[in-house]
């Protein structure tokens, strides 16, 4: 990350929010929770951003600090078993649009996170298919290794 003044400026008001700090009660995969899943794959979503010159930077990284901003524990029983894995980006964006008022573009981006598993949404943005990329990346990541804490995810300046 060669501007990591900009992502902070650009991610401080979401992670200082309390509805989003929530999600550090959730875990995501192995023992990340959803705050630092989110807070990652943010981060190399604005260094993809970089590498592709991305203009749009603010909703690169509104999006995808919120493309899993669906405020439970999808570990739960009731939830392993529901259809979270095709309905959780529905409702991030519209949590999204509650909390933070995303605009329809950034609504879009987290909609399309979850391309190819929602098959029918595939993403309709650079922006989207970054953080369509950066989520598998860091998921899988988290998910092999799960003895790790992130490494990219430092809090942000506040
Ligand atoms: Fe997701
Ligand atoms: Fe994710």
């Amino acid at each position: 990350m060669k501007d990591a003044a900009l992502f902070d400026t650009i991610a401080a008001a979401i992670c200082a929010h309390p509805r989003f700090s929530e999600s550090r009660g959730y875990i995501q995969h192995g023992k990340v929770s959803v705050y630092e899943h989110s807070l990652e794959v943010a981060r190399l979503s604005f260094s993809m951003g970089e590498l592709f010159k991305i203009a749009d930077m603010k909703s690169l990284v509104r999006a995808a600090l919120l493309h899993d901003f669906f405020c439970y524990d999808w570990h739960r029983p009731e939830k392993m078993w529901s259809l979270h894995g095709w309905t959780h980006p529905v409702v991030a964006a519209e949590n999204g649009r509650t909390e933070f008022n995303i605009s329809d573009k950034e609504a879009s981006l987290i909609r399309t996170h979850m391309w190819p598993y929602t098959l029918l949404h595939p993403p309709k943005y650079r922006e989207g298919w970054i953080i369509c990329l950066a989520d598998k990346v860091c998921s899988l990541s988290e998910t092999v290794c799960r003895w790790r804490k992130p490494k990219l995810c430092i809090p942000v300046k506040e």
